[in-house]
């Protein structure tokens, strides 16, 4: 992680950048972003499949600020979209990023299939019988060529939080890997469409990587069938999904893990030839390159419980209260001989599923301390609300020593607009 304290006794930095020092300059809650780290991991990434023809398509979802696509880009990334407006974002950043981006999701509409169709993206992961007729009639009318690949469902199971496993039959994602081979057959004769593809994604936050290649096995089986039969399968795509350790406690290594990933399932892809392997990281690349940094408002007792209240919430990073999921908190400036406690630390939102951590021991925390909430660069901000009508926190880019706003904090003008304009209440 890039947040450490650099001597002891020091206050935490993000790389060489004091926390403190951005606080009072951005103010709190404050999404704090290293682009080092990002370069780093997706080098990384990129060095471990060095050895066959591959394209690093990040998951545009996982954190979708403009200043991170630009930076992805910049390293010749390709991006994995779901959605019309996650394809404006990285047209904003290079029209001509385009031709690496893959668009997945299992209910596209036909507004967006013709946005794809006209920037010239590169395949589209189709979902479903019915998208792959929608998507032949739009091609047709705007006389473009898609090239598709089904996402299949490998049947696949995978260690992971039920909300975030994709790649079992019961799942509303992808055509059961039994029936693919008949679809491809139709898609073969349908106007405007050129299958040439595969693609599966079983799930997120998996940190074993045999699952990925039993489901890129079963990939490579079906590609085998489908040569035979004539129609030419050029890339496959094996989703992302790959996990991090969220704990302070736990070992990881994150070369070590990519490496391992890329040795199954360079292995598992070894029986096809000339095949180009599409890759949809997201949360590997970019969550622990991030950190919400939040102001203690508040520390109150309820009986035997202490709350630790800060000025960031559920609507500003939701992964706790939605997966029950871990964030290590770290006070930004360390005191000495300071006790440790067991406290929740809470939002102001009116929901007991508030929270940041319960029974968490920490060093005891005073009014106007400064937090670090980790591992937050991913399913951050990208997931957040307006609930509560909180305006959400500005983001910031850190790289070597200096530091970036990437997107300002909203205001209440930006929340209201929408609104006001329809009423006609003037602002
Ligand atoms: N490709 C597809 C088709 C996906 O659905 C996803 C994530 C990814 C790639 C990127 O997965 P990653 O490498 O980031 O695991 N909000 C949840 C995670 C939801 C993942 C959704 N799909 C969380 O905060 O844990």
């Amino acid at each position: 992680r890039p947040f450490v304290y650099p001597i002891p006794g020091s206050s935490l930095h993000c790389g060489k950048m004091p926390l403190e020092k951005l606080a009072k300059r951005f103010k709190t809650p404050l999404y704090v972003y290293s682009a080092d780290q990002i370069v780093e991991r997706f080098e990384l990434f990129s060095h471990a499949f060095e050895e066959i023809p591959h394209l690093i398509c990040y998951s545009v979802k996982a954190n979708s600020a403009l200043g991170i696509l630009r930076l992805l880009d910049k390293q010749g990334a390709g991006f994995d979209i779901v959605s019309g407006g996650e394809l404006e974002r990285v047209l904003r950043i290079n029209r001509k990023a385009a031709e690496r981006v893959v668009f997945s999701g299992v209910g596209k509409t036909a507004p967006e299939m013709d946005l794809a169709l006209k920037a010239g993206i590169r395949i589209f992961n189709v979902e479903s019988a019915g998208e792959l007729e929608l998507l032949s009639e739009r091609a047709r009318r705007v006389r473009r060529t898609a090239r598709i690949a089904l996402r299949v469902n490998p049947d696949v199971f995978a260690e992971t939080h039920p909300y975030i496993s994709t790649g079992l039959r019961e799942h509303k994602f992808g055509i059961d890997i039994r029936e693919a081979r008949a679809v491809y057959q139709r898609a073969r004769r349908l106007p405007g469409i050129q299958p040439c593809g595969i693609s599966v994604h079983i799930g997120s936050q998996i940190r074993s990587a045999t699952p990925f290649a039993d489901a890129a096995a079963r990939v490579v089986a079906l590609a085998e069938e489908l040569r035979a039969d004539g129609i030419k399968i050029d890339s496959i795509d094996v989703g992302g999904g790959l996990g991090i350790e969220y704990t302070a406690g736990a070992k990881f290594n994150a070369k070590a893990q990519a490496e391992e990933y890329a040795r199954q399932l360079i292995a598992a892809l070894a029986p096809l030839k000339d095949i180009t392997l599409l890759l949809e990281p997201g949360r590997f690349l970019v969550a622990q390159a991030g950190a919400l940094l939040t102001s203690v408002l508040y520390v109150k007792k309820n009986g035997e419980k202490t709350f630790v209240v800060t000025d960031a919430a559920m609507n500003d990073l939701v992964r706790p209260a939605l997966y029950q999921a871990h964030h290590e908190i770290l006070p930004v400036v360390r005191r000495q001989g300071s006790r440790q406690i067991a406290v929740d630390v809470v939002g102001p939102v009116c929901e007991s599923g508030d929270f940041f951590a319960r029974d968490r021991l920490l060093p005891t925390a005073r009014e106007g301390d400064l937090l670090a909430i980790l591992d937050a660069g991913a399913y951050g901000l990208s997931l957040s609300s307006n609930y509560n009508t909180r305006m959400r926190p500005a983001e910031v880019l850190v790289k070597g020593a200096t530091a970036k706003l990437i997107r300002r904090r909203e205001t209440i003008g930006d929340l209201l607009a929408p609104e006001l304009s329809a009423l006609n209440i003037r602002s």
